[in-house]
């Protein structure tokens, strides 16, 4: 079956019939459930078999892959084809990952090369840092690195870091991203200018956050160390001549394209600040981890193909039983910012009401996500997730083995994801409340059976990385940059613009004017109020 509409129809028809189907029913009469829904990729182990399809239910799905053409636009992606045609790009983050001398190419230009160079000058600056080859303008090593960008210039080195962070860290590494000066403020806090590295990441080097901040780390290194301040300052941008007029010295600016998306950016020289601070090596495993889930990607057939899969269960959810939202439940402290990650990687990458051709979307697009680590959530949304009126399906992430060592306590953590997941699906029967109530006024139990029930029946995606190593977190990441892709070319979006972040941003730039002193504009009688009540 090749036909795409023909495809949803019918996915939509097999998940609605099967709306009150019970999800741990299905292990009785299907013993290859497990087997079929069950599968390794690299670095990680997936399960789907908590997911409410049947496996008649997964082969219309995949049907609905093949007929979206996911085989052929993977090839169209790490072609280097224009993946982006609103803004005529291709998308080529996959090459940033490659092989040393691979032969990438974006819009049939050969990138590899370049690419190559980049990274030798990203683990050359890390060395020479960290060995104290490079030292500051009074003769002092390096002790700490500001990273400042924001969005895609923000998210990834700060879950790269935070994920991956020594203890006791030769470097300590700190980000500012929010325009709200309190967070300059926090990430200056205590450092030595002399010993202070700023790394300036902005893609286009002209978002307000990132030179509104940029400007107050140049002005701080100047205060403590004249012009020679300007030493400290590094930039990392797809338009270095702009850098370079803000201040930057040129030898000191690092590059990447415009083929890189921001949110697709951790790969390139957006990451080097975490290059610095965790090693050049550290960051080539990050990225050969990435290469391994791509060529995963690439050759593993659509049933046994991780992102695939990963992604044609959410659709399931989203399409087929209409769930807007998608819980993101890392049971690792270490990976507590992958929800923020997500939420970037996947609203801004499809949350899109408009196809790639300008015609309205035939059905619902990206789901809401959020999430946090467990446990803690646990003891915040979980009620919710057990007990409350929406189901809302979750990936439940584990580590089997603690980053810190050999840690008694990591069994009571993945005990708890286990745990959360079963009682999710399983639930507790209002039968089985009532036999633990025996005894107590039958008034009582009536009235307390059903609140202490659990329906259960609701879904999650199970990921379980053996240890979180730097290979680890990079095929984890290429594994969700890869089911949003799928999902994109489903839902026949293009998913590597951003246009729906544009009018709040220009708007933000007239209201300032206008808080300033400038000329009152046309507002409605709301903003005009605010704008009254907020002039300066
Ligand atoms: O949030 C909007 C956005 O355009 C993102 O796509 C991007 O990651 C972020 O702003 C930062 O942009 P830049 O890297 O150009 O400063």
């Amino acid at each position: 079956m090749r036909d795409l509409a023909t495809a949803w129809t019918r996915l939509e028809a097999v998940a609605q019939a099967a709306r009150e189907r019970r999800i741990d029913g299905l292990f009785d009469i299907e013993p290859d459930r497990l087997a079929r829904l069950s599968l390794e990729a690299p670095e990680l182990f997936l399960d789907l078999s908590k997911q409410p399809w049947s496996l008649a239910d997964l082969d219309v799905a995949l049907d609905l892959a093949r007929a979206g053409g996911i085989e052929a636009a993977r090839e169209a992606l790490f072609a280097g084809a224009v993946v982006n045609p609103s803004e005529d790009r291709a998308a080529q983050h996959t090459a940033l990952r490659g092989a040393k001398g691979a032969d990438f190419k974006a819009k049939g230009e050969p990138v590899s090369a370049e690419i190559d160079a980049t990274r030798a000058a990203i683990a050359a600056l890390a060395g020479a840092v960290r060995s104290g080859a490079k030292r500051g303008a009074t003769g002092k090593p390096f002790r700490a690195i500001v990273h400042i960008g924001i969005g895609g210039s923000d998210f990834g080195p700060r879950l790269v870091w935070e994920a991956l962070r020594p203890l006791s860290p030769q470097i300590e590494l700190r980000f500012a991203a929010n325009v709200d000066p309190a967070d300059m403020a926090l990430a200056l806090d205590g450092l030595d200018p002399a010993q202070t590295l700023v790394v300036v990441v902005s893609k286009t080097f002209t978002t307000l956050e990132t030179i509104t901040n940029a400007q107050v780390a140049r002005d701080w290194l100047r205060a403590a160390l004249g012009t020679a301040g300007d030493a400290h300052l590094l930039a990392v941008s797809a338009a270095p001549a702009v850098a370079q007029a803000f201040g930057v010295p040129a030898d000191q600016v690092f590059g990447f394209r415009d083929w890189v998306g921001g949110r697709y950016s951790v790969w390139s020289a957006v990451g080097l600040s975490c290059a610095i601070a965790l090693g050049a090596e550290a960051f080539e495993e990050f990225l050969a981890g990435g290469l391994a889930m791509d060529d995963h990607f690439r050759s593993a057939p659509l049933d046994q193909n991780a992102p695939v899969l990963l992604a044609l269960a959410h659709i399931y959810n989203r399409n087929g039983l209409s769930r807007p939202i998608r819980a993101v439940v890392p049971y690792a402290q270490r990976l507590r910012l992958l929800p923020n990650f997500l939420q970037q990687l996947e609203m801004e990458s499809n949350g899109k009401q408009t196809t790639a051709h300008g015609a309205p979307v035939a059905r619902a697009t990206a789901a809401a996500v959020f999430g946090d680590a467990g446990t803690n959530v646990q003891h915040a949304f979980f009620q919710l997730m057990h007990q409350g009126t929406d189901i809302i399906p979750v990936d439940i992430l584990a580590v089997a083995k603690a980053s810190e060592g050999e840690s008694a306590n990591q069994p009571k953590l993945t005990a708890n994801a286990i745990a959360q997941a079963e009682a999710l699906m399983v639930g507790k029967t209002e039968a089985a409340v009532r036999a633990e109530l025996a005894g107590e006024p039958q008034a009582l139990i009536d009235e307390l059976a059903p609140q202490k029930t659990f329906h259960g029946n609701r879904p999650s995606s199970f990921i379980l990385l053996d240890r979180l190593t730097p290979r680890a977190l990079g095929a984890l990441i290429a594994l969700y940059e890869h089911k949003t892709f799928v999902e994109g070319v489903l839902w026949e979006i293009n998913s590597f613009d951003q246009w729906g972040v544009e009018l709040g941003k220009t708007l933000a730039v007239r209201i300032l004017g206008e808080l300033e002193g400038g000329a009152p504009g046309v507002h409605d009688p709301s903003t005009t109020s605010l704008v009254t009540r907020l002039k300066v």
